[in-house]
Formats: structure tokens, C-alpha cells, sequence
């Protein structure tokens, strides 16, 4: 379980999180929704010990994330970055091995290998998995990062907007991906999503911030209400229900 407390990055004067105490449980797909400049990637950053909160804490199964070895850490929490670009001329299994590390502290053997052949597969990156990172298109790229994530075969993987670059039908199947990882393999997944429809469709739980606060936390059926999101978005936006699930009228009113 990750509990945060008391957690505030300020840059400056300004505070751009601000939440007094958030539990995310083992299991289950969380989204966390939110305009630009919300603070969802600095929310994220400090879960994944990437920036060091202002104040308080993250704690990890009753432990401050931050006086944990960063390699322990590692083999529980996987991050995939909003901004992912890399000077180095890496090929996609280059990259992908990465996500082994702290498995393998550099040098793979059979189960890594093994590791980083299926998350190129859950990717569909076979054909391009000898390919140069520079050498292929943005949302190729992109799954080749996700790979990395899922290589790292943690029970906590935070994505940044995995979905940035995608194609509906890779989009698709990356939230399919993730779902199953958590079905089937009792994987928590906390993914920052612009899309509100993929949030209402495959999560579990919805966190909707604005200006560094949560303004709603619970199920999809009420965060994703008309209600909520003209709250975080200062537009009314119609939901309607299909199957019992919302759909967002994204051209509004
Ligand atoms: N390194 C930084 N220095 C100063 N201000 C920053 C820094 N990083 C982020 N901010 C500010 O913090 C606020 C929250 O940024 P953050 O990146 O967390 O937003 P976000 O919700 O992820 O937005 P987006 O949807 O655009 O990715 C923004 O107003 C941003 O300008
Ligand atoms: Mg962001």
C-alpha cells in the first residue's frame, strides 16, 4: 500500500500539489485526470521518488519511500515519464533491458532475457526490437518505453500519459494490457490520462485534480460526471451512459 501525507511540492512560492492524505491500495487501475499544470506529473514524480516532495511523506508499505535503497525500490515501483527522450543511440531491446536493472544490476541472464522478449511482444515491437530508438516513429517509441516499464515487472507501475503518441488501436491495447495486468497478475497500475473516455472505460478508481488538490477520488461513475468536470475544467461537458458506462461528450456545449 502507498500512503502519501501531508504532501506539497512548492516551486518557489507557489505550491502546485497539496494533498493531505491519499491511500492507493495493492491492486486495481487507478487514473488521476486533470487540466495542464494541474500537478499530476509532480503528484506522480514524488510517488515514484523521482522529485522530493517539499513536505511530508510517501510511504510504502509503512515505509518512507525515500530512505529505501533505491534498488529495492525498483523491483517494486516502475515509472514511465511524461517526457522520455534519450541521447543515447539505443536500440528497442537496449532500452527495454534497461527495465531489468534492478533485477539484474547490468548483466541479464536467461529469466531477464525472457522478461524483455515478452514485454516487447505485449508492446507488438517484435518486428522493430533490433531497430535504433531514433530510427522509428513517436508512438513506436513510445510503446518501446512502456516495454521498459513492463520489463521492470513491479507490482506498482506509474504511467505518465502512456497513451501521448499512440494510435486508437495501440491506445486500445494498452489499456487492454493494463487491465489484464491487473486481473490477471494483481498488478496496481496509476495512470495519468488526458483521454477521459479510456479513464472512464478501464479504471477502477478516478482521482480528479486541479490546481495541486484532488478535487474527486472514487469510482468512474462519479468522478466522470458532468458535475466534476466542469469543476476541474471550467467547461460543461455532457456524459452520457451507455451499458452502464459514461461516455464524454468531448465537443461540449
Ligand atoms: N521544475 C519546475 N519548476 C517550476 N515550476 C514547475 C516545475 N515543474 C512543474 N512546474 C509547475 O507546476 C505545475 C504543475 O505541473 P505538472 O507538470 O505537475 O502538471 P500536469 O498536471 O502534469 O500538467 P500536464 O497535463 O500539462 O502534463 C505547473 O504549473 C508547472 O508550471
Ligand atoms: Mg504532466
Amino acid at each position: 500500500m502507498i500512503e502519501l501525507k501531508n504532501l506539497r511540492q512548492n516551486y518557489g512560492s507557489r505550491t502546485v500539489v497539496d494533498v493531505d492524505a491519499l491511500t492507493l491500495p495493492e491492486g486495481g487501475l487507478t487514473s488521476i485526470i486533470g487540466p495542464n499544470g494541474a500537478g499530476k506529473s509532480s503528484l506522480l514524480g514524488m510517488i515514484a521518488g523521482l522529485q522530493r516532495p517539499t513536505r511530508g511523506q510517501v510511504i510504502l508499505d509503512g515505509q518512507d519511500i525515500l530512505r529505501m535503497p533505491r534498488n529495492r525500490f525498483a523491483r517494486r515501483l516502475a515509472v514511465l515519464r511524461q517526457d522520455n527522450s534519450i541521447n543515447a543511440r539505443l536500440t528497442v531491446r537496449d532500452l527495454v533491458g534497461f527495465g531489468r536493472y534492478p533485477h539484474s544490476r547490468g548483466r541479464l541472464n536467461a529469466c531477464d532475457v525472457r522478461h524483455i522478449a515478452h514485454a516487447i511482444k505485449l508492446v507488438a515491437l517484435e518486428e522493430y526490437q533490433h531497430s535504433f530508438l531514433d530510427e522509428m516513429s513517436g508512438g513506436q517509441r513510445q510503446r518501446a518505453f512502456i516495454a521498459m516499464v513492463l520489463a521492470q515487472n513491479t507490482e506498482y507501475a506509474l504511467f505518465d500519459e502512456p497513451l501521448n503518441s499512440l494510435d486508437i488501436k495501440h491506445a486500445v491495447g494498452i489499456m487492454q494490457l493494463l487491465r489484464r495486468a491487473v486481473d490477471q497478475h494483481g498488478k496496481t497500475a496509476i495512470v495519468v490520462l488526458h483521454d477521459l473516455n479510456f479513464a472512464a472505460r478501464h479504471s477502477d478508481r478516478i482521482i480528479a485534480m486541479r490546481d495541486g488538490k484532488i478535487i474527486a477520488d472514487g469510482k468512474p461513475e462519479n468522478v466522470i460526471t458532468t458535475d466534476v468536470l466542469s469543476k476541474i475544467y471550467d467547461m460543461k461537458l455532457n456524459v452520457l451512459k451507455q451499458q452502464n458506462k459514461q461516455i464524454v461528450d468531448v465537443f461540449g456545449k
